[in-house]
C-alpha cells in the first residue's frame, strides 16, 4: 500500500510552471487532497534559486501550514534568453554550467534540506522532477552537457538524502521523477509542442506513481509510467 494517506496535504514548489500548475489543478480537484499550497518566485512565501536565502525563509514561513504528506518540486531550467543547450564541447561555458548547476541541482538539494522538515514523519512522499537525460547509463546521444550534468548531480543528491532519511525518518519516500516529454516552455524550442504530451495527462500519470509509492521506493529514479530508470 502507498505511503500517501487520505486525506493528505500537498505543497507544489514551482507552481507557476507548466507541470507545476498542472499539479496544482490536479490536486485542487482531488477530493483526497485536503489542502494544496503552491509556491514560486512570485508567490507569497517566494522561492527563487538565484536568491538561495529564500529557500530557507520560504520553508520557515510555510511550516505553520504543514505538515505536508506530499511535496512536489517542479523547478528546473533548460535554456534561457542568453543560451541554449550545448551541442558540442566548444559550446561549454562557465556561466551556463554554473546557472544550470545552481537551478537544477543546488537549489533542489537545499529545498530538500529545508522542506523535508515540513514532511509528516508518519507517512509522506517528496518528489523532485529530474529528467531521463540526466541518466549517465542512458546517455547515448551526447550534447546538452550542463542540463544532463545538473540532473545527474541532482539524482545523486536525492539518492544520498534518501539513504540518510531511511535511517532517521523511515516513513518518508524521497523520489526522483521523470515526467516524460511534456509540452511546456522548457521543451518548446525542441519541438515540445509536436512531441510533448499535454501537462495534465503527464501529471495524472505522475500522481498515480506518487500515490502508489511505498517506503521501499525511496531513493528510486521513476518515470511517469512507474518504470524504474537507470542512474
Ligand atoms: N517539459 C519536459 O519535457 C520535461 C522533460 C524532462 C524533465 N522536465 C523537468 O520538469 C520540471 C518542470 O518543467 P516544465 O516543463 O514545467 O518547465 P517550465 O514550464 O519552464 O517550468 C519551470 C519552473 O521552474 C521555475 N524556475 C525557473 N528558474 C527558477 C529560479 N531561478 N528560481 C525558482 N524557480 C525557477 C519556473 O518559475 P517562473 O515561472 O518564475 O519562471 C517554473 O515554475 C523541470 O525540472 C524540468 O527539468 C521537463
Amino acid at each position: 500500500m502507498g505511503l500517501l494517506p487520505k486525506p493528505f496535504r500537498a505543497l507544489v514548489i514551482g507552481s507557476s510552471g507548466t507541470i507545476g500548475s498542472a499539479f496544482m489543478r490536479l490536486l485542487e480537484n482531488n477530493p483526497a487532497c485536503a489542502k494544496v499550497e503552491g509556491i514560486s518566485r512570485h508567490s507569497i512565501y517566494p522561492i527563487d534559486y538565484r536568491l538561495p536565502e529564500t529557500i530557507e525563509s520560504s520553508a520557515h514561513s510555510l511550516a505553520a501550514l504543514g505538515p505536508f504528506q506530499l511535496i512536489i518540486n517542479t523547478i528546473g531550467l533548460l535554456h534561457s534568453e542568453k543560451w541554449m543547450p550545448e551541442k558540442k564541447l566548444a559550446d561549454l561555458n562557465h556561466a551556463q554550467l554554473n546557472e544550470l548547476m545552481n537551478i537544477n541541482a543546488i537549489g533542489p538539494a537545499l529545498t530538500i534540506k529545508n522542506f523535508s522538515k515540513l514532511l509528516d514523519p508518519q507517512n509522506s512522499v517528496m518528489a523532485t522532477l529530474s529528467a531521463k537525460v540526466g541518466s549517465i547509463e542512458d546517455n547515448r546521444l551526447g550534447g546538452w552537457y550542463s542540463y544532463r550534468a545538473s540532473k545527474a548531480a541532482l539524482n545523486m543528491l536525492i539518492k544520498t538524502a534518501a539513504i540518510e532519511l531511511k535511517r532517521t525518518k523511515p516513513n518518508i519516500a524521497m523520489i526522483v521523477l521523470h515526467p516524460g516529454t511534456v509540452n511546456s516552455n522548457l521543451s518548446k524550442p525542441f519541438r515540445g509542442q509536436e512531441i510533448g504530451r499535454n501537462a495534465d495527462d503527464a501529471v495524472k500519470d505522475m500522481f498515480h506513481v506518487l500515490e502508489s509509492a511505498t517506503k521501499e521506493d525511496s531513493g528510486s529514479f521513476l518515470s511517469y509510467s512507474g518504470e524504474r530508470l537507470p542512474w
